[in-house]
C-alpha cells in the first residue's frame, strides 16, 4: 500500500466507503478543494484500487468554540508563559475506508501514519492539535485512536469536534 497526493491528472476509479456524502466528495469536489486550496487529499492506493483517502487543512482550537472545563484542560497544557485564544491546529477534513477494507485495521494504521507524518513536519509550520468533526459512528474509532472529544457545545449534532494533542508523539 501506498500513500499517494490527490493532484489534477490523478485518475480516479471507483470507491466506497458505505457514506455516499463521502464518495461523491472524492469523487467530485476533492479536486476542486485542491485547486482553491481549500483542502489537500491523499489517497491510500492498494495494488491500483483506493483502500482509503483522507483530507488535510489548516485549523485552530479557539477559546469561544470550547465550554470552559475544556479549555481549561487545553491551557494546562501550555503551563508557562502567555495565554493565547486559539492555538494552530491541522484538520483531517474527510477520512473514509474503503468497506472492502473496512474493519482490518486499515483506519488506525493510516491515522498512526498520517500522525507520524505530521510529526516529521513539524519544523515546517508549527501546529499543536490534530482536529476532527467526526461521525457520530466514527467515535469510538477515533477514541481508540487516541482522539477525545473537545466541548460539550456540539452534543446533539451530527459530528463532534474531537481532538488530539501531538505532544503525545514525544
Ligand atoms: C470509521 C472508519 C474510518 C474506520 O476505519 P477502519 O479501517 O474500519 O477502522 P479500524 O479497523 O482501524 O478500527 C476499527 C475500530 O474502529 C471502530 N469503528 C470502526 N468503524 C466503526 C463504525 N462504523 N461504527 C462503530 N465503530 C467503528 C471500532 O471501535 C473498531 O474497533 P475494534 O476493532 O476494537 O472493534 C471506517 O469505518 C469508515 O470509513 N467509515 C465510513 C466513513 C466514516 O465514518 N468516516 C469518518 C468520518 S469522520
Amino acid at each position: 500500500m501506498k500513500i499517494v497526493p490527490l493532484t489534477h491528472d490523478y485518475t480516479l476509479t471507483n470507491f466506497d466507503c458505505g457514506d455516499s456524502d463521502l464518495n461523491e466528495f472524492l469523487m467530485e469536489d476533492a479536486k476542486h478543494f485542491l485547486s482553491k486550496r481549500i483542502a489537500n487529499t491523499f489517497i491510500l492506493e492498494d495494488d491500483g484500487r483506493i483502500a482509503a483517502y483522507f483530507c488535510l487543512l489548516n485549523d485552530k482550537i479557539s477559546r469561544i468554540e470550547i465550554t470552559n472545563s475544556r479549555w481549561k484542560k487545553i491551557k494546562d497544557s501550555f503551563p508557562e508563559g502567555k495565554q493565547f485564544r486559539s492555538y494552530p491546529s491541522i484538520k483531517i477534513g474527510r477520512f473514509a475506508v474503503s468497506v472492502d477494507y473496512r474493519g482490518q485495521n486499515v483506519g488506525s494504521w493510516l491515522l498512526d501514519i498520517l500522525k507520524e507524518r505530521l510529526y516529521m513536519m513539524q519544523s515546517q509550520s508549527a501546529f499543536r492539535f490534530i482536529t476532527v468533526d467526526a461521525y457520530l459512528s466514527a467515535i469510538p474509532f477515533y477514541q481508540k485512536n487516541g482522539f477525545v472529544e473537545l466541548t460539550q457545545k456540539d452534543e446533539g449534532e451530527y459530528t463532534r469536534l474531537m481532538y488530539f494533542d501531538m505532544m503525545e508523539m514525544e
